[in-house]
């Protein structure tokens, strides 16, 4: 996997490459910077869940995981001008780095040239990148229509999840599985799995932003409440009787800095952060369940590994 995941970043800063040198260095600017390639790693592990030994790679696997991660680099370039961030992969965020103009455009850029690997993988995988696209769309418009509603369900914000983070989550594994030529329950098994991750794996981040600091995010902590977006662990806060009024209070416009740090305060003793951890560990128990079928291979158990620990990311900043 290490070296399959160094043949992954060749080909990122291969593809993205342009004949102008600025459009080449600002859409290589994420990749550059970084990242846990999640999504690669798991187009690479969904792939080889039916080889008994690990094994390089095929090439389309590793094209597969590029197109995931780029259409992924291509949203974050947009969420950072959604949200205003000004820090991303612990550098300047494209948007503060060059302004919001060039990064809307740079991140189009990417997601035309994750399309363009999809389409050589095949009709399926250009229809499912593309249906995902929609979907991470989705997504964020449903967190927009939602920006300052203190009265957000948490049924509201899982569906805006689903497809904003969700979507590629699965997507990945979808097509690390379709393009290895998995037999149809597999594939959807491995779908499965995505989906149900991703959904634990932005709880976490959500959680994140309120327990974390910039540095160990390496974006801005705490970002969520002033743009607000109002995410699990603020929503069940809001409902708890010792803090709740307060928080009504604070939030449902523009806050100061000041402000923002009473709220994660408040967020924090609010057992908030409690609930959303069990909703996250109940989502990756759900994604380790749809893999318990799989044989015991290399790929199955780092997808399992990856189940089992998605949880523990949250609670390293309270230990
Ligand atoms: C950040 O994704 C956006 C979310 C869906 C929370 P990652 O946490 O995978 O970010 P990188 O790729 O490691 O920077
Ligand atoms: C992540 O949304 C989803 C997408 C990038 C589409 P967030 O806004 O929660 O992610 P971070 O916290 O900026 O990484
Ligand atoms: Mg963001
Ligand atoms: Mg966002």
């Amino acid at each position: 996997m290490e070296a399959d995941l160094v043949r992954v970043e060749h080909e990122l800063l291969r593809v993205v490459r342009s004949d102008g040198e600025f459009l080449t260095e600002v859409a290589s600017h994420l990749i550059r910077a970084g990242g846990k390639r999640v999504r690669p790693g798991f187009a690479m592990a969904a792939a080889s869940t039916l080889d008994a030994d690990a094994q390089p790679a095929a090439i389309e696997v590793v094209r597969g995981g590029c197109a995931v991660e780029l259409v992924h680099i291509g949203s974050l370039y947009h969420d950072d001008v959604m949200d205003d961030a000004t820090t991303r992969r612990a550098v300047r965020s494209v948007n503060s780095e060059w302004g919001n103009l060039r990064a809307i455009l740079a991140g189009d850029y990417l997601l035309g040239r994750a399309s363009e690997i999809a389409s050589e993988l095949g009709t399926e995988v250009a229809g499912l990148l593309a249906t995902t696209i929609t979907r991470l769309c989705e997504g964020q418009i449903l967190e927009l229509e939602s920006a300052f509603d203190t009265s957000r369900s948490v049924e509201r914000y899982e569906k805006s999840i689903t497809g904003k983070t969700a979507s590629l989550l699965s997507a990945a594994c979808r097509i690390g599985a379709i393009v290895a030529g998995h037999p149809r329950n597999v594939i959807d098994s491995l779908t499965e799995f995505g989906l149900t991750y991703g959904m634990a794996f932005q709880v976490v981040d959500d959680i994140l932003d309120v327990i974390a600091t910039d540095e160990q995010l390496g974006k801005p902590a705490g970002n969520d409440l002033i743009e607000g977006i109002y995410t699990l662990p603020v929503i069940h806060s809001m409902r708890n009787p010792e803090v709740g009024s307060e928080l009504y209070e604070i939030l449902g416009g523009p806050i100061s800095i000041d402000q923002r740090d009473t709220a994660r305060d408040l967020v924090r003793r609010g057992g908030g952060i409690e609930l959303a951890l069990e909703s996250a560990q109940s989502w990756a128990d759900q994604a380790a369940n749809s893999v318990s079928d799989l044989p015991d291979t290399p790929g199955a158990q780092a997808l399992r590994a990856a189940a089992g620990h998605i949880v523990d990311r949250a609670a390293a900043p309270l230990g």
